[in-house]
């Protein structure tokens, strides 16, 4: 089967998030279930300066107003079709903002431009290629099932990924005939959204298939508190939506061979753990003792519960812990978290930025990952906590309360545990969570089989690919 899968980020050729993760991981799990992936990414500044050899494929000489040319290239294992755009594309700032963090005002044509173009390729337009079905990610790419289904060419089976429902790419009516779709799209059927236009919307009423990250999530997002105003349309194709829970990459994330950190290390060696610990506390100047260290990898972002975190540190310093914060994101969380690491040297260290090799170390050194989440449709970053014996403090959301087995008193005794969950989202829920972390961790058994059956959790792709697989091929025998 061929699928043509369109994401606005890949890893490793750029990467904000777990989508790119995602979107990068995929194609390598459905190999084996006979699924060839072609990946349309945009030719981004760094996609572009990655590749070598490409192969143009297909030109565009007027795609929603600007030239293009669709180049084939194989990365990392990863079979690319890469859109160069330069009017879209060549910037200095992010995939989605500008140097300042602001997002670039033509976002909307942007990621029409790519969803046109894969349509386009859906179509058949690039010689000697002709996918089955197309695979698209939130709302940059939703627009794909939008134009084949407003357009003259049969419409081929597709699938729409939520990974975040908070992200829609809600825009004013203005710019509809710049989207060169019929009058009758903008409607309740297509992209009328609440009078404006909606990518995500659009692509949830037009996908054969939707599916969402985790089964938790799946059903978060039928109510009004998680839907974020979808809720109405998600209800409306619940009998399509799937909750298929993300896997991680085995060959970039595995402390017996990754490369990027200190000291490679098993179940069995976990001691060698301390070489990357030691790493840890020099980078980020924490004191050298033994109390636990908590870490966080994240967007600093309300999402991912930052301002809690901020809140709680001084306590977490009282109770013995020390916290390791590498984030970027929202200026006034990183000052937050700044402020905190000033008040407590030795106890708080942040490291503001996006390094990737960094957020390896600090999984094979540190002792807890928090994630506090106050929606988490999979995460990715407890999946590599379990995998590198990072113990998971986990908010009871979305994918982390799917994933994680919270330490309570039965899972304990049964010796089934790989983490800590709390419930409800608050500072002192939070808290409280930690405070049974130091509890634990003063155990240091009852520790360290926790860390050893977390290692033991299947994080891999396998039976999620499996998923995916069986829903292309019931989607392509029943044709679009
Ligand atoms: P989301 O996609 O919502 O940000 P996920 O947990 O799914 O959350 O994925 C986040 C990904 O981004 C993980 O691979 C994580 O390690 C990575 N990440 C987040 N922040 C940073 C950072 N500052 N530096 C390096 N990697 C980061
Ligand atoms: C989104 C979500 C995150 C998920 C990721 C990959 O960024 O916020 O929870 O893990 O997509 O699916």
């Amino acid at each position: 089967m061929k699928v043509l899968s369109v994401s606005s980020e890949v890893f490793p050729l750029i990467k904000t998030g777990g989508l790119a993760d995602v979107a990068g991981a995929l194609p390598g799990a459905l190999k084996p279930h006979g699924v060839e992936t072609k990946t349309l990414i945009p030719g981004y500044p760094a996609v572009m300066k990655a590749i070598r050899n490409p192969v143009a494929r297909l030109e565009f000489a007027d795609l929603l107003g600007e030239k293009a040319t669709v180049f084939e290239v194989e990365h990392s294992g990863i079979s690319f079709l890469v859109l160069d755009a330069p009017a879209y594309y060549n910037r200095t700032g992010g995939p989605y903002v500008d140097a300042t963090g602001k997002d670039y005002p033509d976002n909307w044509q942007r990621f029409a431009a790519l969803s046109l173009a894969g349509a386009e390729i859906a179509a058949g337009q690039m010689p000697g290629w002709q996918p089955d079905l197309v695979h698209v990610h939130d709302w940059q790419s939703a627009l794909v099932p939008v134009y084949m289904r407003y357009s003259s060419t049969p419409e081929l089976p597709s699938v729409l990924t939520i990974h975040n429902i908070a992200f829609q790419g809600q825009f004013g009516p203005s710019i509809f005939a710049g989207l060169r779709l019929p009058p009758h799209a903008y409607s309740v059927e297509g992209i009328e959204y609440y009078g404006d236009i909606g990518f995500l919307k659009g692509g949830l009423q037009t996908a054969h298939a939707l599916t969402t990250v985790s089964p938790s999530y799946a059903g978060e997002i039928l109510t009004p508190e998680f839907g974020m105003g979808l809720e109405g349309v998600i209800a409306s194709r619940a009998a399509s939506l799937h909750g298929i829970v993300n896997g991680i990459d085995d060959g970039i994330w595995n402390p017996e061979t990754d490369p990027m950190i200190a000291r490679t290390y098993g179940a069995s060696t976990l001691k060698d753990r301390a070489t990357n610990r030691k790493q840890v506390v020099e980078h980020f100047g924490l004191d050298d003792d033994d109390g636990p260290i908590f870490c966080v990898v994240s967007r600093l972002t309300w999402q991912k519960g930052m301002d809690l975190l901020a809140a709680v540190s001084g306590d977490i310093v009282a109770m013995g812990g020390k916290l390791a914060i590498l984030g970027a994101g929202d200026a006034a969380l990183e000052g937050a978290l700044f402020a905190a690491a000033g008040r407590h040297r030795g106890r708080v260290g942040v490291s503001a930025g996006y390094n990737e090799a960094m957020s390896h170390l600090m999984q094979a050194g540190c002792d807890a990952i928090i994630i506090p989440s106050r929606f988490e449709p999979c995460g990715l970053t407890q999946l590599y906590g379990l995998r590198y014996g990072c113990l998971p403090i986990v908010a009871r959301t979305g994918g982390l309360n799917d994933t994680i087995i919270d330490a309570n008193h039965a899972a304990l005794q049964a010796k089934v545990a790989t983490g800590i969950q709390f419930s409800p989202v608050t500072a002192e829920g939070l808290l409280q969570a930690i405070h049974r972390a130091i509890y634990l961790f003063q155990d240091r058994k009852v520790w360290t089989q926790m860390q050893k059956q977390g290692m033991k959790s299947d994080v891999s792709w396998g039976k999620s690919a499996e998923r995916y697989a069986a829903l292309y091929s019931r989607l392509v025998s029943r044709g679009a």
